[in-house]
């Protein structure tokens, strides 16, 4: 383990969990603004606290946006809190994650459904259920994604590329992306992972090398725009990524970044493959442009790069590939390849609660 990692020898910190000491009910996150130097956890005791912790990205990615919502909605309905106005802000503090709506609104009908005297019991039994489903989804993720990669590119030795961070710190298990990367490096099968470092917030850099390190993977940071010399090599085998919202065609929003590495695979006969909970799916969002993509503050850019006073800068925080780039989107349910909406909607979540 690299020196600037801290010690670990208790065990891995949860990203999120939910404790009940004597003063209340709270939400306890990892805060990822912090890692991987520190590992320091925030106790959110009220909804608000956990908005900003969603909005500053101490807790982060898509699945693990729905667990954080859910469980906003649990800490409200025990708090005593107004658990209605307590599920708009939670829904509305990042607009691009489906799953965070999605979270927010499972615990939210279980809430609205149960008696007065059972509501509150009910908002946590439902986080916690879609807690356990989004682990048992990683699990059946990391086998379907190894599959594909066996099937891909046979050989059983990978070089693989991804972009911004998909494992444990965004899951109730062991991820998205990373957790197929994480299966691979189990069965021995995993030659290179090449870490985009992941512009302007660099959850590449900091989190996917943290988990990477951790777990003991061979893996190599590089600079976002060195992909593609990565590519013109010969030196990647497939990229693997996450996603934030795939709409009912297969665009998918992921981390800004992501689409740029589906034309370079693309040009260079490179699998690019999406590997998500089918809560991402959103049969309700048609295609790529209809997805709203988060608009960052500058200053993440500016104060990265010390850019000169009063510089402008353009940050969005996801962009958008369209299906005929995708070569697979792998679920808990299974893999749809070609990308296409009728693929899409056999492996998507059969949900009502949107
Ligand atoms: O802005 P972030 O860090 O929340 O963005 C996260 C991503 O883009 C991830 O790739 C995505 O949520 C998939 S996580 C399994």
């Amino acid at each position: 383990m690299d020196d600037h990692l801290v010690d670990s020898a208790s065990g891995p910190v949860p990203a999120l969990r939910w404790e009940e000491p004597p003063e209340g009910p709270v939400v306890v996150l990892l805060d990822q603004t912090r890692l991987p130097r520190e590992e320091v956890e925030l106790a959110c005791t009220d909804v608000p606290a956990l908005v900003s912790a969603i909005r500053c990205l101490a807790v982060r990615g898509a699945p693990l946006l729905g667990l954080a919502g859910a469980y906003g909605v649990a800490l409200a309905a025990a708090r005593g809190f107004d658990v209605e106005e307590a599920a708009d802000q939670l829904a509305h503090a990042r607009p691009t994650a489906v799953n965070l709506g999605y979270g927010v609104r499972r615990a939210l009908e279980a809430y609205r459904a149960a008696g007065p005297e059972e509501a509150a019991a009910a908002a946590l039994a439902e986080a916690r259920a879609l807690h356990a489903e989004d682990a048992a989804a990683s699990t059946e993720m990391a086998a379907r994604g190894l599959g594909l990669l066996e099937e891909l590119a046979p050989g059983g030795s990978y070089r693989i590329l991804t972009h911004c961070n998909t494992g444990a710190l965004v899951s109730g298990g062991q991820g998205t992306a990373l957790g197929v990367v994480l299966a691979a490096h189990r069965a021995g099968m995993l030659r290179r992972l090449w870490v985009d470092e992941t512009r302007p917030l660099l959850q590449g850099a900091r989190l996917t090398a943290y988990e990477a390190a951790r777990a003991g993977m061979p893996y190599t940071l590089l600079a976002d725009n060195a992909a593609g010399s990565l590519f013109a090599a010969g030196k990647v085998d497939a990229v693997l990524i996450g996603a934030d919202r795939i709409a009912a065609d297969g665009s998918t929003a992921n981390k800004v970044g992501s689409y740029p590495l589906a034309v370079l695979a693309r040009y260079h006969g490179v699998p690019f493959i999406v590997v998500a909970p089918s809560t991402t799916v959103d049969p309700a969002t048609a295609d790529g442009a209809s997805i709203e993509v988060e608009q960052r503050p500058g200053n993440e850019v500016t104060d990265l790069a010390a850019s000169p006073l009063g510089a402008q800068a353009y940050n969005p925080a996801f962009d958008v590939t369209p299906p005929e780039l995708i070569t697979a989107i792998v679920t808990e349910n299974g893999v749809a390849s070609p990308v296409t909406a009728a693929s899409l909607a056999s492996v998507g979540a059969q949900q009502t609660a949107r």
